[in-house]
């Protein structure tokens, strides 16, 4: 089903796997149209579906990665790129190792910084400097954070360094061996990056998030449910399994 809300469209998928397949048909369009794309990626077990279908299109002959630039949305802080649960490691792992992607082209935030406010201006930089994200793929978190950037009074500006909630650093510990392992830190893109973004794809799968889902896309734009910022975007595209889309109507 799909439904339109002007500037937001809405992919309400039967199930993950074809919501997985129709987030990557929307990624692959944007790439097989303009080879040299800026691709803004995400983490999170929600887009690993879409990353499958992208090297399984990539493996077939459908789609080239060697001319696109890539920035991740967001990472631990500190942590160090050979931690398997840092983004670092997260995207070779699920996308940049199996795909021909130019390795000289791969932007992430710097968990191994040591000036974590100058690494974040640089990066922010780096960004400006490719002509800005195309495609920006997001996840969301349970408490509708997008990147890292957590509920709070006000919407978070460029690229920055947040502390974590105490709800995600629970929600992400089951990828950790303990919760004391969560870093309790983190370098993400703030709203503001996320929002000069050309086009979003936002990927949300499975019942426990649907209410944030629709206070997110229906309800009051709040910087106390981050994602609702995207109601501001003129071109977003959700992408959503039934379970998370259930009370979007
Ligand atoms: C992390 C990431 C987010 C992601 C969120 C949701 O906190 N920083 O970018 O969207 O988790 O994760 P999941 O897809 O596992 O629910």
């Amino acid at each position: 089903m799909k439904k339109d809300l002007g500037n937001i469209k809405i992919y309400i998928m039967d199930d993950y796997e074809q919501m997985s397949v129709q987030a990557s048909a929307i990624v692959a369009e944007q790439i097989n149209g303009k080879p040299d794309s800026v691709i803004g990626f995400a983490t999170g077990s929600t887009p690993v579906g879409m990353y499958k279908e992208l090297i399984k299109l990539n493996k077939a002959g459908k789609l080239s990665f060697s001319g696109i630039i890539a920035f991740n949305l967001d990472e631990y802080f500190p942590i160090k790129k050979s931690n398997a649960q840092s983004y670092d490691y997260f995207m070779k792992d699920n996308l940049f190792n199996h795909v021909n992607i130019d390795k000289s082209k791969l932007n992430i935030p710097d968990g191994e910084a040591t000036d974590a406010q100058a690494e974040c201006i640089a990066y922010e930089g780096k960004i400006k400097a490719s002509g800005g994200i195309d495609l920006q793929i997001l996840g969301m978190g349970n408490n509708g954070h997008i990147g890292f950037n957590e509920p709070a009074d006000a919407f978070t500006n460029m690229t920055n360094c947040i502390t974590l909630d105490k709800s995600t650093i629970e929600a992400n510990a089951r990828f950790f061996q303990s919760v004391n392992e969560v870093p309790i830190k983190a370098l993400t893109m703030g709203i503001k990056t996320i929002m000069l973004a050309r086009k979003i794809v936002l990927l949300v799968n499975g019942e426990k998030k649907a209410k944030i889902l629709k206070d997110s896309l229906l309800g009051n734009i709040t910087p106390k449910v981050p994602a609702s910022a995207l109601q501001l975007h003129q071109n977003v595209v959700a992408v959503v399994d039934k379970e998370a889309g259930k009370y979007l109507g």
